[in-house]
């Protein structure tokens, strides 16, 4: 099959994005302007879905959707498996990449950061937000590991369904959330001309001076245009 010719028409170079334009110099409030937009446009679905790259300590990487459960000044928050793939290779090699791709925005963003677990109490607040089947649902899958066939899973989930009709569902001490603490994020917003833009923001090391395309930002941010 050849896809050579397949090309989608970006925006026009009066749509570009300049740094004038940034919302704010500091990347969580520009994150959060994408982010609000993303969720009004009525053709994306589950804005909040994103890739998050994982590796093993050896440097193997492995990828996978997952949903954004939160953000603030610290960093993004999701909830996952904690023996999961990417639960063993978080717990070896504490680093993790997120990326949001919105199509009907032509808007990429790219975070690069060291990864935490949340505390336990956060975690299981949010826990027992979630409807009661999905509850279940964790506590059914050892996430990553296999099983012999779906029936296995089913009647897993009825017996717990049983279980826990008239009490609390206890949330399994190998399920919680993580929080991606980013050193690194970037705007990618696609043009038709193909002159895509890119700024990028970073953290300067203590003692490190501005480069030469570096710009101060905000809450301790600097930020750059790369090349697209
Ligand atoms: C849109 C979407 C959202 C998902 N959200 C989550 C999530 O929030 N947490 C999660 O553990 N898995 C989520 N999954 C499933 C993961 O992609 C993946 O199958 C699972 O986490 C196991 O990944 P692993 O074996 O690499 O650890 C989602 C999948 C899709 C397609």
């Amino acid at each position: 099959m050849d896809l050579s010719s397949m090309r989608k028409k970006y925006k026009g170079d009066e749509d570009c994005f300049e740094e004038n334009q940034l919302a704010s110099l500091d990347p969580i409030k520009q994150f959060k302007n994408w982010f609000d937009a993303a969720v009004e446009c009525p053709e994306i679905g589950e804005a909040n879905a994103m890739c998050i790259a994982t590796a093993t300590k050896e440097g193997r990487p492995s990828a996978r959707m997952v949903l954004l459960k939160g953000y603030n000044n610290e960093g993004f928050r999701f909830f996952s498996n904690y023996e999961s793939r990417k639960g063993f290779e978080l717990e070896t090699n504490p680093y993790a990449c997120l990326v949001f791709y919105w199509e009907p925005l032509n808007r990429q963003i790219r975070i690069e950061g060291t990864v935490d677990k949340i505390p336990h109490q956060l975690s299981s607040d949010y826990f027992h937000s979630r409807p009661k089947s999905s509850q279940i649902g964790a506590v059914v899958s050892r996430q990553s590991t296999p099983v012999p066939n779906r029936d296995y899973l089913r009647q897993k989930d009825a017996e717990l369904v049983e279980k826990y009709k008239d009490c609390e569902v206890p949330m399994p001490d190998y399920w919680g959330g993580y929080m991606v603490k980013p050193y690194m994020i970037e705007f990618w917003q696609g043009q038709t001309n193909r002159l895509h833009d890119r700024i990028v923001f970073t953290k300067l090391k203590p003692g490190e001076e501005l480069g030469e395309f570096q710009h101060m930002g905000e809450e301790g941010w600097v930020y750059q245009r790369l090349s697209p």
